[in-house]
Parts: structure tokens; sequence; C-alpha cells
């Protein structure tokens, strides 16, 4: 059973949604927290508000997306707290509409925070638990849209299945290694959080200049729709997420009721059928995912 209290947290994407959750959970638990997050503001109104209510927390603003600032994070927090306990790969951001109107800074964009971020996170952080000889514990923010294609969100889907893989690797790998070092896959569906304005994180170097296309506006739309109407809310989720971090689970499945979907692709495979649309599916499945 591992053990949070007076232990080291280190969470990205700290300043909003499920990584904020974190860590007011973490804080509940008596965790000293490390916050990161691009939105330097944000993150500082978080951190001012984590230390009113008494937690032992400090504000690192990092961009995932930059190797040189990861291993900036992780020397802040050693600096802070001395050792790393629990790592969240948490920041992530997203951009819809057709696969072919996707332009390359949305290719960059998502791709350097959902997937370099991850792979930055894990090559830093590793090492440094395992040197550590203690148990510590590394969770990887993917989605359901990792372990499903649904249409008009491509570049994030494949991104977070890059998530599901890299982390499913990294489960066999630190297994391989020995040591004290495990890992978790948290998989949410559609959850209330600011993830349907991620725009808002976007760099100046890789705005596009034209204006969004009918399907970029339409999966807009429909993202805040889903986003919005979502049943369990970041709180759920991060109860869930400590309570599988708790038990050493690696899957974290918040949605269970999205399985026999999941259960369908993987059976597309199998069958060598072509792949069913999993937003086509049963309304109660689809009022599930979202
Ligand atoms: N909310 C959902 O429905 C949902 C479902 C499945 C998975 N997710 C995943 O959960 C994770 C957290 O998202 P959320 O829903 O809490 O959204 P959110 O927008 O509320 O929070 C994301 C945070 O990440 C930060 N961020 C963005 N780019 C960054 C960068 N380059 N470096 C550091 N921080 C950066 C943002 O400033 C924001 O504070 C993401 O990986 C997202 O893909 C969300």
């Amino acid at each position: 059973m591992f053990q949070f209290e007076g232990k080291v947290a280190v969470i990205t994407g700290a300043a909003s949604g499920f990584g904020r959750a974190f860590a007011d959970k973490g804080a509940a638990l008596g965790m000293k927290l490390v916050l990161a997050d691009v939105d330097a503001a944000a993150l500082a109104h978080t951190v001012e508000a984590l230390r009113a209510a008494g937690a032992d927390a400090i504000g690192v603003p990092t961009d995932v997306s930059d190797a040189s600032q990861v291993e900036a994070l992780a020397l802040a927090a050693l600096d802070a707290f001395g050792k790393i306990h629990l790592l969240f790969n948490n920041a992530g951001v997203g951009s819809g509409g057709f696969l072919w109107e996707s332009t390359a800074n949305d290719w960059a964009w998502v791709f350097g925070v959902n997937v370099m971020g991850v792979a930055h996170g894990v090559r830093v952080f590793t090492p440094i638990m395992l040197r550590q000889n203690e148990p510590a514990h590394i969770v990887n923010t993917a989605s359901v849209a990792g372990l499903l294609s649904p249409p008009a969100m491509g570049i994030y889907n494949a991104s977070k299945h890059a998530v599901v893989s890299l982390t499913e690797t990294l489960y066999h790998d630190l297994q391989n290694a020995g040591g004290q070092v495990g890992c978790s896959l948290l998989c949410p569906a559609f959850v209330p959080t600011g993830i349907a304005d991620a725009e808002r994180a976007r760099p100046e170097t890789l705005r596009n200049d034209a204006a969004p296309t009918r399907s970029q506006l339409a999966a807009g739309k429909q993202l805040q729709r889903a986003v919005q109407s979502g049943k369990l809310n970041a709180q759920d989720v991060a109860e869930l997420t400590f309570e599988a971090i708790g038990a050493g689970r690696f899957y974290i499945l918040t949605h269970p009721a999205i399985l026999p979907t999941v259960h369908l692709r993987h059976e597309d495979i199998e069958q060598q059928r072509n792949p069913t649309d999993p937003l086509s599916l049963k309304p109660e499945v689809k009022a599930e995912s979202r």
C-alpha cells in the first residue's frame, strides 16, 4: 500500500482541472507539493490557495513540451524537498476537426504537450526515483481517447494512444528493472474541466493563421457539450486515482461503462472488421462516455 503522508508529489498541469484536484487530494493526505503549469498566473493563484489552506507547496512555471524546463522542474523539486515520490504527468491539450484539415502547428502543439511532455517526465524523473530506492509512483494521464478512436479528434486520439503505449511499456520496463517504482495509466472519459478551452495555453508560435474550418468549429462545440455534461467531476477522478495508486493498480478507468466500446474495438481488430464509430453506439454508452 503506497503511503502518501509526508511524501513529495510533482504535478504537471496543476493549475486547473484534474491537476488541481490531484493537488487538493495530495494536500489533504499531507503530501508536499511541487506544482507545475505553463499558465504562471493560474499556477500562482493555485499555490496561494493551497498554502492558505495549510499545504506545503511550491509552484514552478513549466512548459512540459520543453525538455530543459522539465529538467529544471525536477531540480526545483529536489531543491525544495530533497526527494520525489509521486509524479503526475498530467498536462494536456487538444484540438479537433477533420484530420486532413489539422495544421502542422496543431500536430506540433498537441504532440509536444501530450506526448513529449509525458516522455520528458518519464525520462527525467524515473532515474531519480529509481536512485532513491524507496517506493515511488508515476501516473500518466491518457484518456479513453487512448483506447478508442472517435471521429474528429484525430491528433488528440493519436497522442493519447501514444501515452497508453508508452505507459504500458514503462510498466514492463520498471518490472524488469526491479526497484520500487510503479506506474499507472489514467484513462478518463469526458469530465468538466478547462480542457475544452485548451487553446488558452497554446503558445503564440504555434497558433494558426487561418480561421477555423467548419469541422473544427463543430468539433469544438461538440467537445464543450460533451465535457460539460460529464457525470463525474475532477475531484471524483482524483479520488479514484489516489485509490488506484494506493492499491498499486495500473489501469485507472474512471468510466467503466465505456468498456463495452473498448471491447468492440478489440473485436473489430481481432475479427478484421472495419472500425465501428464509437460515437454511433447505444445512447447509454455515449452518455456515460461524456
Ligand atoms: N477533462 C476531460 O474530459 C479529460 C478526459 C480525458 C483525459 N483528459 C486529460 O486530462 C489531463 C488534464 O486536463 P484537464 O481536463 O484537467 O484540463 P484543464 O485544461 O482543466 O487543465 C490542463 C492544465 O494543463 C496546463 N497546460 C497546458 N499546456 C501545458 C504545457 N505545455 N505545460 C504545462 N502545463 C500545460 C493548462 O494550463 C491547464 O492548467 C489532460 O492530459 C487531458 O488530456 C481530460
